[in-house]
This record gives structure tokens, C-alpha cells and sequence, in this order.
């Protein structure tokens, strides 16, 4: 397995370009099933998930080509003659479960296995089965599948519980092919859900107010192939703005959207680092010790859970002490053990998280439990005196296209052990 060894104390700077954000790929590839026909997505950045809904796609019966120099996918949808997402797909990608909605709107019929839990919580997929049941689905669970069938999906009146993104984002697939209008309540206003729903809007749907809380689907008979480009990845961008802020950097994020990123901006400043709009790109500049801040996460436009741990890397060395409180995940903390490895004071209680800053990391040997778990200790690693060795990269190969090259351009200290 492989490992990345990090050099700390070097001060990051030069230029970083933002990929294409993962989480807004993964549905509009998802969404390639509602239309016979070629699609075209651009931005699409290289990732170990993106590979995995490539191979799903192709287990369905479409011809998928990836090519990596354009960052551009292909998705032929003409020849699908398979609707079961299989568990070995599944269990290593949870958002395999977005091709339930587009499958059952187009074809009558899914058999998806159920996602479990995994690393950052239990995750259930009750609030997509539900809408799906509400629009007409008949869905039983056996096996570990959810098994749907349906005539034709029709437009029903949807309340979700939770604000949840990709179950907003399958049932906005869903509702694109039924018959009548499908009123969402509470719906994630994340910029990945906008984004499907420009797409969607593209190939003929009638999708209104995605973005606020009320979406509104007027079903058509058909919809068309997409020729679309996916948006920045703001979760990226916000590592790399933890980054530099955690080293006293300078660094300029090119082609990142700062509209996206207001909550995380505003966090940023307020603990020291200083952002100017340039040109070409957002310049990020620290300097010295962050100061203290708390945060707790929520809901797009909250402060997004995603940056959580990158967070709490930055306030683990921090002047004061922070309390990060963790609102959407319940076991979204595993991170914490591993920086205390590195000197990090904190102790977590139910939901929250007690960050008292200590004048420095020492590189340790640490384990990367998910993503955004992976990226906290690379940014803890830039700072830390010695080396850091970050064991099961697997996890940050899954979402952070060329992070060795991209922080190696700015300096990084950094080399990957197979
Ligand atoms: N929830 C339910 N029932 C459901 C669906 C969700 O109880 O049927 C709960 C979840 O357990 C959680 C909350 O609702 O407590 C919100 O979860 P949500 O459904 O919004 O999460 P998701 O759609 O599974 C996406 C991202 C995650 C990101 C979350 C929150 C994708 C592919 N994944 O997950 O991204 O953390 O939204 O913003 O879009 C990551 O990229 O590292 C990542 C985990």
C-alpha cells in the first residue's frame, strides 16, 4: 500500500490550478443514464471515485472513456441492458447510489446494493428511498439491494428530514423523467446540486430553485445527452487555503469560485491568513500563528463538513483554544487521534471537539481513515518539524486529483513510497 512521506516547515508558494469538483462529477455522471446518446463531461478531474463510476457505468452497459490529458469523460448510454449497481461497486464508492434514480426513471427498474456504513458514520439511504416510494416506486430491500420497480415515476410533494446532497441530487434525476411536478422541500443547496441542475437544464429538464431550499421539477418525456463542464472543486481549494495558511504561505488558487467558499473564507480570515483577488486567481496569504476560531458545520452555505478536519489540523496549532463542533456526521473525528500522534491536544466529546493549540507538530507515523481524515494530516505534515509518514493513501487518491504535484509546485517537501 502506498504511503506519503512529508517534510514539514517549508512555506508554501507559487501557483495551484483547482480541479474539477468531484462530488459535482459524480451526478452528472450518474445522470448520463436519463438520455439515450453520447455526453460529454468536461473538468473532469482524474480520481479513484471518478474511475469507479466509469467502471459502474460500464457494468450497466455504457461505453465510458476517460481521456486525462483533456480531463474530459464520454458516457455512450445507447446500449444499457444491465440495472444492477453491484456490491463491489458500492462498497467501495457510496454515491454508486445516485444511478438508482436515473435507472428507475428510465428504465423502470434498479437493483442497487445498499451502501453500508462507513468511516465517517452510518449514512443510510432511507430519505432517497422514501422520496423514491413517494413518487410511486414500489421498493423492497433484500439481500442488502434495494430493489425498484415502477411504471413511470410521478410527481409527488417531497419533505426530506435532513437536508441531504446526493439524495436531492437522485431524486432531481428522478423527477427530470416523470409525469407531473415534483416539489422538493428542505433540499441540499450545496453548488454540486446547482450544478446538476444546469445540467439537467441542458438536457431538456425543467428544474426551478435549485440552490434554495424548494426545488421544483416539471417531469418531461424525455431528455437529451449533455455536453457540460463540471464546476471547481471547493473543497479542494479550501485544502489548499489550509495549507498555506498553516505553513505562512503565499500561495494564488487559479480558477477556484470564491462564491462557493464564503463560510470557509470567512473562517480563514478571522484566524489571520489575508485573501486578495488577483487576476489570475485567489492569492491566500498567511502569516504567523492562526488565531483561535470556533466552527461548527452545517448545511451549504454553512460552514461544509468536508472542511472539518483541515480545519482542525490549522487550530491544532493555533493560538487559544477552538471547539469545532461536527453537525451532519456522527463519527467524523477519527482524525483527532492522529494528530494527537503528532502533538495535537484534543479530546473529543459527543459531537464537538476541543482543540487547545500547542506552539507546534512533531512528524509522526499516522493513518489515514477517510478523505477528508487523509488531507487534515497532509496539511498538520506541512507544518510539522521532521517527517510525517501518512499511511492507506488510498483515501486521498479518491478525491484530491495530483495532490503530491500540485503541493510539490509549491514547494512541498514530499515523495510517495509504493
Ligand atoms: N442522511 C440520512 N438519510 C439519508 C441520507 C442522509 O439520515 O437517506 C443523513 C446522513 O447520515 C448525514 C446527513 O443526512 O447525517 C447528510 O448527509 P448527505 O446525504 O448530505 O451526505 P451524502 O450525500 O452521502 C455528500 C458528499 C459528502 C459530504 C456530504 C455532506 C457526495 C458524493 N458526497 O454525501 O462528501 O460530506 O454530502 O456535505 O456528494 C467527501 O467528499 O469526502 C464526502 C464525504
Amino acid at each position: 500500500m502506498d504511503k506519503l512521506i512529508i517534510t514539514g516547515g517549508v512555506s508554501l508558494k507559487g501557483d495551484v490550478q483547482i480541479s474539477g469538483a468531484k462530488n459535482a462529477a459524480l451526478p452528472a455522471l450518474a445522470a448520463s443514464l436519463l438520455a439515450p446518446g453520447k455526453s460529454r463531461l468536461r473538468h473532469v478531474p482524474d480520481l479513484m471515485d471518478i474511475k469507479t463510476m466509469g467502471r459502474l457505468l460500464e457494468s450497466l452497459g455504457a461505453v465510458y472513456r476517460y481521456d486525462k490529458s483533456l480531463s474530459e469523460a464520454e458516457i455512450d448510454t445507447s446500449g444499457i441492458n444491465n440495472f444492477e449497481a453491484a456490491y463491489e461497486l458500492v462498497k467501495t464508492m457510496r454515491a454508486s447510489v445516485m444511478v438508482l434514480g436515473p435507472l428507475l426513471a428510465r428504465f423502470g427498474t434498479a437493483r442497487v446494493s445498499l451502501p453500508g456504513g462507513c468511516a465517517i458514520g452510518a449514512r443510510p439511504v432511507n430519505l432517497h428511498i422514501s422520496a423514491l416510494r413517494k413518487m410511486g416506486a414500489e421498493i423492497a430491500l433484500e439481500d442488502g439491494y434495494i430493489i425498484a420497480k415502477a411504471e413511470r415515476l410521478r410527481g409527488a410533494s417531497i419533505y426530506f428530514d435532513m437536508a441531504t446532497v446526493t439524495g436531492t441530487e437522485n431524486l432531481m434525476m428522478a423527477a427530470s423523467l416523470a409525469k407531473g411536478t415534483t416539489v422538493m422541500e428542505n433540499a441540499a443547496r450545496e453548488p454540486e446540486v446547482v450544478d446538476l441542475a444546469d445540467m439537467l437544464t441542458s438536457m431538456g429538464a425543467k428544474v426551478y430553485g435549485a440552490g434554495e431550499g424548494t426545488i421544483e421539477i416539471e417531469g418531461v418525456d424525455e431528455l437529451k445527452p449533455f455536453d457540460h463542464r463540471v464546476i471547481p472543486d471547493r473543497i479542494e481549494a479550501g485544502t489548499f487555503m489550509a495549507a498555506a495558511a498553516i505553513t505562512g504561505g503565499d500561495i494564488v488558487l487559479r480558477g477556484c469560485e470564491t462564491g462557493h467558499l464564503e463560510a470557509v473564507i470567512t473562517k480563514i480570515k478571522e484566524i489571520g491568513v489575508s485573501f486578495e483577488k488577483l487576476p489570475q486567481g485567489l492569492r491566500v496569504k498567511g502569516s504567523g500563528r492562526p488565531v483561535a476560531e470556533d466552527v461548527r458545520t452545517l448545511p451549504y452555505p454553512g460552514f461544509p463538513t468536508d472542511m472539518q478536519a483541515q480545519f482542525m489540523a490549522l487550530m491544532s496549532v493555533a493560538d487559544g483554544t477552538s471547539i469545532i463542533t461536527e453537525t451532519i456526521f456522527e463519527n467524523r473525528f477519527m482524525h483527532a487521534a492522529e494528530l494527537r500522534r503528532m502533538g495535537a491536544d484534543i479530546s473529543v466529546q459527543s459531537g464537538s471537539a476541543t482543540v487547545k493549540g500547542v506552539a507546534g507538530l512533531k512528524g509522526a507515523d499516522v493513518m489515514a481513515t477517510d478523505l477528508r481524515a487523509s488531507a487534515s494530516l497532509v496539511v498538520a505534515a506541512l507544518a510539522a518539524e521532521g517527517q510525517t509518514t501518512i499511511h492507506r493513501l488510498y483515501h486521498l487518491d479518491r478525491g484530491y486529483e495530483a495532490m503530491e504535484e500540485k503541493l510539490k509546485g509549491v514547494g512541498a517537501l514530499l515523495e510517495r513510497v509504493k
